[in-house]
Order: structure tokens, then sequence, then C-alpha cells
């Protein structure tokens, strides 16, 4: 592929002014959105679907989610939506919600990786709108990160992977959530969800009754129903290992196994809530939040992940975040970093 020259720009009406005009010519523009940075594209352009997938290194049959800016849109790109949707979207949207229907004519096989059917999103960053509605209101935006990296929580995340392969990068600041929507597939009842996110089980159960888990988001060896869940994911360059236990026993069985890293030659790096971090002898211990502030665990948990990849560290263990609202989506993602290794302190 061609080196472009990227242009990164500060948020202005200008600056999304030409994105809008840069995504209707076919081009490339990340933006931020509440959730994580976005990889813009015209939806409804099958070229402009090749470009995105080109620039990310993502195989092409990993659809991509069509931003919509205005509920009115849902019905040109969906057919057979239930009344629940609208529930949902009256209560989610704009928001950290995807929603899979059967996709009209409208969208090309590009965008959906070759699926009958499309995933839709109304994000609520305003820059994420407004760029949406300039760009004709039909965006296809997967995480702006280059497949198989942790998703990008700033611009200069986005710059770092894709800097040379889009037109440009629309810098809005830190994003507010850290960790992508939440996926309900609506094509099926009841329905189901293939990604856990801040929109939990139990706020979509509180809106439209029994909401299914995709089994092969709990259950090991089960096939994932959204494509893009099968793939090692946000994964750190080093080895990550989840540590499972009670406060006192995991800082000590860290303790140990870093010194036993340490005669070994090989470093090692901890990720810590505020309240255990000093309690941590290991080479660099980074904190991820309160113990109890899930928000700011979702929020840091990405760019952690990417500071460890510069800091050269061997190993890498980190606590285990439960809770019931956005600790299901922070334990599925860093489970994928960690390819699934959860060890009990007691193992260690
Ligand atoms: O928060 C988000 O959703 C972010 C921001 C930018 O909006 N976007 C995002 O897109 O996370 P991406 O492409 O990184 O993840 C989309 C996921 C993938 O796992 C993909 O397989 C799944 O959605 N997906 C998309 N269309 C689907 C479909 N028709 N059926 C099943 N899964 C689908
Ligand atoms: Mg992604």
């Amino acid at each position: 592929m061609d080196k472009i020259n990227t242009r990164l720009e500060k948020v202005s009406e200008q600056a999304l002014t030409e994105a809008g005009q840069v995504l209707k010519e076919g081009g490339l523009v990340a933006f931020p959105t509440e959730t994580v940075y976005g990889l813009g594209a015209n939806a409804l352009n099958e070229d402009a679907a090749v470009r995105t997938y080109a620039a990310k290194g993502r195989p092409s049959d990993n659809p991509l989610i069509v931003h919509i800016a205005d509920v009115k849109h849902l019905a040109d790109v969906a057919k057979d939506i239930p009344e629940e949707a609208y529930v949902l979207a009256r209560l989610f949207w704009p928001g950290p919600l995807t929603m899979i229907f059967q996709k009209t004519e409208r969208v090309p096989m590009g965008t959906t990786g070759g699926m009958s059917t499309v995933a839709v999103r109304m994000p609520s960053h305003p820059v994420a709108l407004s760029l949406i509605r300039k760009a004709g209101g039909f965006v296809s935006a997967p995480s702006a990160n280059t497949s198989g990296r942790p998703s990008p929580t700033c611009a200069s995340h986005v710059m770092d992977d894709l800097c040379g392969k889009i037109d440009m990068v629309i810098d809005g600041g830190e994003v507010e959530i850290g960790v992508e929507s939440t996926i309900v597939d609506m094509t099926v009842a009841p329905p189901s969800i293939l990604r856990p996110g801040a929109v939990t089980k139990r706020m979509l159960e509180e809106a439209i009754g029994a909401v299914d888990m995709d089994p092969g988001i709990v259950r090991e060896g089960v096939r994932p129903k959204a494509p893009g869940m099968k793939y090692r994911h946000y994964a750190p360059k080093a080895k990550l290992v989840i540590v499972s236990g009670t406060q006192k026993e995991v800082t000590e069985a860290v303790n140990r196994a870093a010194e036993r890293h340490k005669q070994e030659g090989r470093r090692t790096g901890v990720i810590a809530c505020m309240q255990t971090a000093a309690k941590y002898r290991a080479d660099i211990v980074h904190v991820i939040g309160g113990q109890d502030d899930e928000k700011a665990i979702a929020r840091n948990l990405y760019g952690l992940l990417r500071k460890f990849d510069e800091e050269d560290v061997d190993v890498i263990y980190s606590e285990a975040f439960c809770g019931d609202g956005l600790g299901a989506a922070i334990m599925n993602r860093l489970g994928k970093a960690a390819g699934h290794t959860i060890v009990k302190a007691s193992e260690l």
C-alpha cells in the first residue's frame, strides 16, 4: 500500500466539514466516539470498505458497524426491525449500543463482510454525530487500531497505528468509556449479546425482558457469533496473565513470581488497583483505577496495555476486576488480551 499523508486535526467546524467531504469522496477519517476512536468510511461505498480493511490489516470477513446520527435512518440500512429495537433505541441511543438486523440492499456486502445482516449504532459523541451528518448519514467505523492491537482511546494511539494509511484523524481528546459498544443480535429471539459493553445485560433486560449471552463469549471452545470476537485481540506483546484470589493471595503470589523472573533475567509488569499498587514489588506497576471504580478501569485498560508495549517487560500480571456492571466488558477484553490465561494465586 502506498504511504499517504495523514492529517491530524483538532476538532473545529472547518475540520469536520473537510472530514465529511473526505468521507463522501471515499476516503478514511478516524474520529472520537464515546467508546473508542473509530475509523470512518462511507458505509454505502464498497471501495471505502476495501480501503478500511487494508488500512487496519483486518480480515475482510469481519463486518463493520454502520454508524448513523438519526433513528429515522435505521430503516434505510436495516429491515425486519422488531419493536424491541425501537424501545432500546429510545433508551440507549445515542450511546454505546450496537444492534444487528437483516440488511437492506443499500448496504454493500463489503461493509458487512459478506453477511446478510448489518450492525448499526448511533454514537453519542458530538464530534461523531456531526461528522456522520456531514458525511451523508452512514459511516462505517471499526475501532481505529491495527487489527489485533488494543482499541485506541486517544488520537495518538490512532496515529501510532494508522499514520500513513488513512487521510485524516480528528483529535477530540480522550474517550469517555474506553471499551467498545455492547453488541446485541436483534435477529434472534430472545435477543443475544455478542459483545458485552457499557449497556449491560441487566439494563437491556429491564427494558425488553429476557436477553441471552452468546455462548461463544462465555465458554471457551464455542465459536462466537460476532466474527471479530473469535480473534485474539487487544493483546500486548508481553505474556499477560490474570491472577485471581484474595488481595493478599494475589499480591504475595505475584511478588514471588516477580522475584523468580528477576533471577531468570526477565522483567515483570503489574496491572493493579489504587488500593493494592504499593504492595507489589515488580519492575513496573501501573495503577488502572480505584478498586470499585469500573469506569476508570474501563477507561484506562487499553492505554495501559499499549504502554506496556513500550516498556519492555516480559510478563504482565493483572488483578481480576469483577463486578456486574462494566465489569463483564472489562473482564471480557482483559481475558481476550490474556488469551484467556486466568491463574489462581495458589497455582502461580
Ligand atoms: O464502540 C464501538 O462499537 C466501536 C466504535 C468505533 O463505534 N466500533 C467497533 O467496531 O468496536 P469493530 O469493528 O472494532 O467491532 C465490531 C464488532 C466485530 O466483532 C464484528 O465482528 C461485529 O462487531 N459485527 C459487525 N457486524 C456484525 C454482524 N452483522 N453480525 C455479527 N457481528 C457483527
Ligand atoms: Mg475492533
